[in-house]
């Protein structure tokens, strides 16, 4: 659909491994032949058990490694096809979170250094404005003031978490990338976040690209989730739809095992 935000068309990718004891080469298809379609505003889930690719599909989105065939449509451009100063306009567009915001973030950075570094990257704001807008970015984000001048170190992991979001926030994307936001912190500043990042998605109208193996987040979140095992998607549609009427059987024991951690509290209050 031309106003789709993502559209990845048989997108496959596969690594060179380590071989055997013959030396004879061993190869891994991380992404086997996804298709997938994000429309604007949708909250897409993704999950599968650790090395069904999750983070490369990420990484391929991000144009960070280049798919083996396929597709990977941005914005109505094809990422791969585009470059210089197309490709750097594109990738303003589509920011990451990672799980770990102790090394996403630079130690020697302030706060404010570190949120003000893609406005100096992608905008001609003057000193002025872009110290307004990190105040702004901060607030959007429920930090204090006064963290402007903190060090990493200094803060919560809650609290870097949200240095990371206010940072993806501040160039306008389109589309966000979740790579396991939530997965280090613990179960309230868990669900701190994630209640946060609903929030901006509505406030924004931003779209995600949320990738967890706990499938309790992505209920409480998400709009749509889609199933990956072994580099494909083997089942995606609505959140309710899936996790109330899969008839996968994998699906279905991903959400017994959620049930089994009592992760589905998330789920409360939660009508999507
Ligand atoms: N650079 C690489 N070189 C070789 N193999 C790789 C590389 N990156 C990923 N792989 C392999 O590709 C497969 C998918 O890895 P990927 O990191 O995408 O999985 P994942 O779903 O993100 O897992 P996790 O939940 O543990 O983060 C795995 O078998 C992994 O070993
Ligand atoms: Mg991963």
């Amino acid at each position: 659909m031309s106003n789709s935000i993502l559209v990845l068309e048989n997108v496959s990718k596969s690594y060179r491994s380590v071989g055997n004891w013959l030396g004879e080469p061993h190869y891994v298809t991380a992404v086997d032949n996804i298709s997938l379609t994000i429309q604007p505003g949708q909250i897409y889930g993704l999950v599968g058990e650790s090395g069904s690719g999750k983070s490369t599909l990420a990484r391929l989105i991000l144009v960070l490694e280049k798919p083996d065939s396929g597709k990977i449509i941005i914005n109505g451009q094809d990422i791969n096809a585009i470059s210089g100063k197309l490709l750097r306009a594109l990738r303003s567009k589509v920011q990451m979170i990672f799980q770990d915001p102790t090394s996403a973030l630079d130690p020697s950075q302030t706060v404010e250094k570190a949120i003000t570094e893609p406005l100096l990257n992608f905008t001609n704001m003057k000193h002025s404005a872009r110290t307004q807008q990190v105040l702004e970015l901060l607030k959007q984000v429920q930090l204090p003031e006064r963290l402007m001048n903190a060090y990493p170190h200094q803060l919560s992991g809650g609290e870097k978490q949200r240095v990371c979001i206010a940072r993806a926030l501040a160039i306008h994307p389109k589309l966000i990338i979740l790579d396991e936001p939530t997965s280090a912190l613990d179960k309230s500043t868990q669900i701190n976040i994630l209640n946060l990042l609903k929030n901006l998605q509505k406030q924004h109208g931003l779209t995600y690209l949320l990738i967890s193996h706990d499938l309790a987040v992505l209920n409480y979140i998400c709009t749509h989730i889609g199933v990956m095992k072994h580099g494909k998607i083997i089942e995606e549609g609505y959140r309710k739809q899936i996790i109330t009427s899969c008839t996968n059987s994998y699906t279905n024991q991903l959400i017994k095992t959620a049930r089994l951690l009592n992760n589905f509290s998330l789920n409360i209050e939660y009508d999507n």
